[in-house]
C-alpha cells in the first residue's frame, strides 16, 4: 500500500519526512516524493525506485528549506511507478500539493469533468483528479474547499493536503484509508500507520472514516464529516517499531492472512458495477473470445495452484478446454499454441523467470496473452496483451496468501465474464456467480474468524513429520495450495493428492502415523470423498476433514472437522483456503521457524 507523511513544527519538514517515508518502507513502494511550504511557496521533488534516490537529491532534505510539508511513498495501482505518476500531485497553478492513499473509483468521470474545465493533468494516477477539485472549489476558505472536494470522491482514501496560502497548515482526510495524527510538543505530524510516528511521539489520535484535521504546529482541530469541530481521545502506542510494522502482528504473514478481506474488497468491488462485471484491462471482445479454441494457464508455486482452481472453473462454464501447466514445464514441452489460444499468466511479483519465458514462448507462437499480477508495471504485465491486476496491495512475507487468493477472485470474475461474454451462462446464474464473488470478502473473514480452532488443532498435529492433503475437482486444486503452505514455512513433508488417485500405489505409505486432511468442500463429489476418508481411516491414518458448514454427515467420519463458510460451489476455494495458511502458519509457529523468511526460499524467483 501508498504511505504518506505530514509534518508541522519548528524543524526543517524535509528531513522528518524523509526518515517518516523511511518508517513506512516496508510497506511496498516503486516511488516517492516530498512538497514542503516556504515562504508562501511549495516546492516539490520526487524520484522513482527507492527513496535512497530522493534522499540523494535532495541532500537529505537539506536542500529543501520550509517547516510544513508531507510526503509519500506509492505502491503503484492506476499508471507505471515513473515520476510523474509519483506523488505529492501539484495544482496547475501550484497552490496545492496532494499525497493519497487508497483509490478513487470514480476517478475517470471526474477527470473528464476536469479536463473540459480546461485543468491539465499530467499523470495517469487516480489521485491527481484530488488536487484539481481542491483548486476548482477553493475561494481562500480551506476547510471548505476539502469538504467540497471529498464530496465528490468515491472509493478509499487517506490524503495529506499543502496549501501555499496557509503556510504551517496540513490538512489530513481519512476514509476507508489508514490515517493517524501524532500529537507532538509545538509540532504535529500524521501518517499512514504509527511506525512513522514513535519516533517523534507515542500520544496520536486515530480518525474514523469521513473526519478530517487541520494540523499546525500548535494545534490540532478534529472536524466530522459535517464539518463540525469534534474532540478526540489521545492515545498512547505502546508497539515498538516491529510490531507496528506488522500492525501488531507478529508476522507479516498473519497480517497479510488477516489482510485479504480487505485486499479481496479491493481486488473485486471495482470490477462490478450495479451487478455487472466490468474488466477495464481486459481487452478481448465476444468476437475474439469466439476465435478461442483453447485457454492455456500458466505460472509457477502458488500463482499456479490458483491457475489449477482457475481451469475447473472456467472450463466448467466457458466450455472452452483449459488446462493449467506448470511454467517451468510449458516453456520447454513445445506447445501446440496459436492465435486461437488465450494464454492466462499469473504472477504476484510479476518477476518470475519461469513465467516470464513461458509468456515470451507462447507468443512467440501466437498466443493471446492476460496477466493476473499484483506488481504494477512488473515484467509480466508489461510483456502480456492485457494486464487484469490483483490490488493485494504489497506482499511481504514470502508464503503467499493474499496473494494468492486475489488471483483466484480475478480468475472467477474473469470466468464469469467471459462465459457471458459468449453466451453461455444464463442470466439467473450469472447474477447468482456475481452475487457470491462479491460476498467474498465476507465469507473469506467469518473463515478467519475460525483462527482460535485452528491454533488448536495445529496444537495436536504439529510433530506430524508427513500429511497429506486430499481433495477431488477444485478441492484437490485447494489441496495444492494448502500442502505447499505447509512445507515452505514449516518444513514438514506432505503431499497433495487427487483423492480417488490414492488406492492407485500412494496408500501404501498411509499408517496410523499420518495426518490425513481431507477437503470436502465441493459438494458434487462429497460421497466420494468421504469414501475416500474411510480407505484412510481403515488404514489407520487420522483425519482432519474440512467440510461445508452444511455438512453435518462429515462429523461421523473423521477425527476432527473444520466447517468453511459456505458460498457457491464454484467460489468454495477462497473461504476453504483460509484455515489451511492458517494451520500452516501454526504448525510453522509452533515450530519456531522463520514464518516470514523460510530457508532457502526467495519472495520473487527471478533466475531458473
Ligand atoms: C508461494 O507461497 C511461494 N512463495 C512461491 O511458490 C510463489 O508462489 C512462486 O514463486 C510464484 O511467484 P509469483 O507469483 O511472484 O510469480
Amino acid at each position: 500500500m501508498c504511505g504518506i507523511v505530514g509534518f508541522t513544527g519548528p524543524q526543517q519538514a524535509a528531513p522528518v519526512l524523509l526518515e517518516g517515508l523511511k518508517r513506512l518502507e516496508y510497506r511496498g513502494y516503486d516511488s516517492a516524493g516530498i512538497a514542503v511550504e516556504s515562504g508562501g511557496k511549495i516546492r516539490t521533488e520526487k524520484c522513482s525506485g527507492y527513496l535512497e534516490n530522493l534522499v540523494k537529491m535532495t541532500d537529505g532534505g537539506k536542500a529543501i528549506p520550509g517547516n510544513c510539508g508531507i510526503g509519500h511513498t506509492r505502491w503503484a495501482t492506476h499508471g507505471a511507478p515513473t515520476v510523474t505518476n509519483a506523488h505529492p500531485h501539484i495544482s496547475n497553478d501550484g497552490h496545492f500539493a496532494v499525497v493519497h492513499n487508497g483509490i478513487i473509483e470514480n476517478y475517470a468521470q471526474l477527470r473528464e469533468e476536469l479536463t473540459a474545465k480546461g485543468f491539465i493533468f499530467y499523470s495517469e494516477t487516480d489521485t491527481e483528479v484530488v488536487v484539481h477539485l481542491l483548486d476548482m472549489y477553493y475561494t481562500g476558505d480551506l476547510k471548505r474547499a476539502v469538504m467540497k472536494t471529498v464530496a465528490r470522491l468515491e472509493g478509499s482514501y487517506a490524503l495529506g493536503v499543502l496549501c501555499d496560502e496557509k503556510p504551517g497548515e496540513l490538512i489530513a482526510v481519512k476514509n476507508a484509508s489508514p490515517l493517524i495524527l501524532g500529537v507532538g510538543a509545538g509540532e504535529n505530524f500524521f501518517a499512514s500507520d504509527v511506525t512513522a510516528l514513535i519516533g517523534h511521539t507515542r500520544t496520536v489520535i486515530y480518525l474514523e472514516d469521513g473526519e478530517f484535521a487541520s494540523l499546525t504546529p500548535d494545534k490540532i482541530t478534529v472536524y466530522d464529516p459535517a464539518g463540525r469541530e469534534i474532540s478526540k481521545p489521545l492515545s498512547q502506542v505502546m508497539w515498538n517499531t516491529e510490531a507496528a510494522e506488522k500492525g501488531g502482528y507478529e508476522h507479516f504473514m498473519l497480517k497479510e492472512i488477516m489482510e485479504q478481506p480487505r485486499a479481496l474488497k479491493a481486488t473485486i468491488e471495482p470490477r462490478v458495477k450495479n451487478g455487472e462485471i466490468v474488466l477495464e484491462g481486459f481487452q478481448f471482445g465476444s468476437d475474439q473470445l469466439k476465435e478461442i479454441n483453447q485457454i492455456v494457464i500458466t505460472a509457477c508455486g502458488s500463482a499456479y495452484h490458483a491457475g489449477y482452481v482457475g481451469r475447473y472453473i472456467m472450463e466448467e462454464l466457458c466450455r472452452i478446454p483449459t488446462r493449467a501447466e506448470l511454467a517451468s514445464e510449458l516453456r520447454y514441452s513445445k506447445p501446440i499454441i496459436d492465435e486461437r489460444t488465450l494464454l492466462i499468466v499469473i504472477s504476484q511479483s510479476g518477476e518470475t523467470a519461469d513465467t516470464i519465458a513461458a509468456l515470451k514462448e507462447c507468443k512467440s507462437l501466437g498466443a493471446r496473452t492476460l496477466a493476473i499480477v499484483n506488481v504494477v508495471g512488473s515484467t509480466v504485465a508489461k510483456l502480456a496483451d492485457s494486464v487484469l491486476y490483483t490490488w493485494a496491495g504489497p506482499e511481504i512475507a514470502v508464503a503467499t496468501t493474499k496473494g494468492y487468493t486475489t488471483q483466484i477472485a480475478v480468475l472467477e470474475l474473469l470466468a464469469v465474464y467471459i462465459a457471458r461474454q459468449l453466451g453461455r451462462l444464463e442470466d439467473k446464474r450469472y447474477k447468482q456467480l456475481v452475487r457470491g464473488i462479491c460476498a467474498l470478502p465476507e465469507r473469506c473473514q467469518r473463515a478467519i474468524d475460525l483462527n482460535r480452532r485452528v491454533e488448536k488443532l495445529a496444537g495436536k498435529h504439529y510433530k506430524k513429520t508427513s500429511l497429506f492433503y486430499i481433495g477431488r475437482n477444485l478441492d484437490y486444486a485447494v489441496a495444492m495450495e494448502a500442502s505447499l503452505k505447509l512445507k515452505e514455512i514449516s518444513y514438514a513433508h506432505s503431499e497433495a493428492y487427487a483423492a480417488g488417485e490414492l488406492k492407485h500405489g500412494t496408500i501404501a505409505l498411509i499408517d496410523e502415523n499420518q495426518l490425513v486432511v481431507a477437503l470436502a468442500c465441493y459438494n458434487a463429489l462429497f460421497d466420494k470423498l468421504v469414501s475416500n476418508v474411510k480407505e484412510v481411516k481403515a488404514r489407520g491414518a487420522q483425519v482432519l476433514a474440512l467440510a461445508r458448514e452444511s455438512q453435518r454427515r462429515i462429523f461421523a467420519e473423521a477425527d476432527q472437522v473444520l466447517l468453511v463458510p459456505e458460498t457457491d460451489e464454484l467460489l468454495m476455494p477462497i473461504p476453504e483456503i483460509v484455515p489451511l495458511q492458517l494451520f500452516a502458519y501454526y504448525v510453522a509457529k509452533a515450530k519456531g521457524c522463520d514464518i516470514d523468511k523460510p530457508k532457502n526460499l526467495a519472495k520473487s524467483v527471478t533466475v531458473e
